[in-house]
């Protein structure tokens, strides 16, 4: 029954897909070459994803206003690399999305260009195009909070933050436009004489687009390429099972969703007493109190500390929080409530969870050197 109500969820997902490569999107046209010489036609290459093998991937929606392209995602690995996006010309994106943490931080808070510190754990970012496959209606895709619809419009976010990179768009437009290099790549990659905010963000979200994450032990597994140990196999039975964790309502079932997370928000019961309110702030309605995106639950080994408030230093006390911790009343989500006297899991059966969930870590993804500028 249950497995059928997560299948059905499941193809929730796919469903959009199909009906999104279906619709012509409004189309914006790249500016084009304005030299009036008609044998420059303004042509970057197609890039083709190459996906994970063993699981029917989704694939990336048809994206006719942003596709991507070899130049357009080169541009936008430099400039997520590029410390010239912040107003001091010291952070970069990945100063806190760092590709050895999967693309997030191991402090507790980023730090600011002055050291200031905010309120919530950096984000991995990998497989991010799964958001993008919510319905349409669902625009709470982004950030713990769901506060962004989507990457385009997240890119400026950072930017603006005063304790993140505190940029003015029009000075960081100045300075591009006066850079040796940005502007031949901006004409390569969008046929554009004049840089604009516009283009940064394409060129960035065509870079986060191609972080895809699948190649960890579990998916050779599933390959027939691997074997799981006897510990991995009973973690993964735990994880899935409603008796034991129960975790793959909210963070995919093994069997059809290879993101390890529905995208969707969800309290899991962290507090009694909620201090960040999560959803609520964006939507006002109570029943999205202390919501927050459920992340995927690959690359864990890479990504400490955990929770939206990076609480958690290891898997054993997020393990621990699941089985003995969860607040179970209040507007905590009826998953979690259905376990009054806690999940009672054994120590064996805590300790195989963890050798599951670390079967999904992908050595491949945080060392792939084309991921980085070095
Ligand atoms: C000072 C640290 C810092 C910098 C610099 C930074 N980020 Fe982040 N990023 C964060 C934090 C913290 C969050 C979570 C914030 C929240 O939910 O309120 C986040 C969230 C995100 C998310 C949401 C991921 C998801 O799954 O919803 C994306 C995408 C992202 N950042 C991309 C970027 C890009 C692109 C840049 C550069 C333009 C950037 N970040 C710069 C700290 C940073
Ligand atoms: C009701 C949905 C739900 C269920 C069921 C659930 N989770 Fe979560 N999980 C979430 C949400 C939402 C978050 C983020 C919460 C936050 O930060 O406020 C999360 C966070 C996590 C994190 C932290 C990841 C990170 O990058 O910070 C781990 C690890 C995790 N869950 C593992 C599990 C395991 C293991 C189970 C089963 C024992 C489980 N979850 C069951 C929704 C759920």
């Amino acid at each position: 029954m249950i497995r059928k109500i997560v299948t059905v969820f499941f193809i929730g997902l796919i469903i959009p897909i199909v009906i999104s490569s279906c619709r012509r999107d409004e189309q914006i046209q790249p500016a084009t070459n304005n030299t009036g010489d008609t044998t420059q036609v303004f042509k970057p290459t197609p890039y083709s994803i190459e996906y994970p093998k063993g699981y029917l991937w989704p694939r990336l929606l048809a994206n006719t206003t942003n596709p991507l392209t070899n130049e357009g995602v080169e541009l936008g690995k430099k400039l997520f690399y590029d410390a010239i996006l912040s107003a001091s010309n010291t952070i970069s994106c990945a100063t806190c999305h760092k590709q050895e943490y999967a693309f997030t931080d191991n402090r507790r808070f980023s730090l600011g260009p002055n050291g200031e510190v905010g309120t919530r754990n950096s984000m991995p970012l990998f497989n991010l195009y799964g958001s993008e496959l919510l319905p349409n209606s669902n625009t709470h895709r982004f950030m713990w909070d769901g506060s962004q619809p989507g990457l385009e419009t997240q890119v400026l976010a950072p930017i603006m933050n005063p304790i993140e990179m505190n940029q003015s768009l029009a000075e960081l437009e100045r300075e591009l436009r006066a850079h040796p290099i940005y502007p031949t790549l901006f004409k390569k990659a969008f046929g554009i004489d004049s840089i604009t905010i516009k283009y940064v963000a394409m060129a960035i979200s065509q870079f986060e687009r191609i972080l895809i994450s699948g190649q960890s032990k579990f998916d050779l597994y599933k390959q027939g390429l691997a074997q799981l140990n006897e510990s991995e196999t009973r973690g993964m039975l735990v994880f899935g099972s409603e008796e034991k964790g129960d975790c793959f309502h909210c963070h995919g079932d093994i069997h059809f969703n290879p993101f390890f997370t529905n995208y969707r928000m969800h309290n899991n019961g962290l507090d009694s007493v909620i201090k960040d309110s999560g959803l609520f702030i964006m939507t006002g309605n109570p029943a999205d109190i202390g919501k927050f995106k459920t992340p995927s639950l690959r690359n864990l080994s890479f990504t400490a500390p955990y929770m939206h408030d990076g609480r958690f230093n290891t898997l054993e006390q997020v393990v621990e929080f699941y089985n003995s911790g969860v607040y179970r009343k209040g507007y905590t989500d009826e998953f979690m409530r259905k376990h009054p006297e806690g999940l009672k899991l054994t120590e064996q059966d805590k300790a195989d969870l963890i050798a599951f969930l670390k079967t999904l870590d992908d050595y491949n993804f945080i060392n792939n050197p084309k991921l980085n500028v070095r």
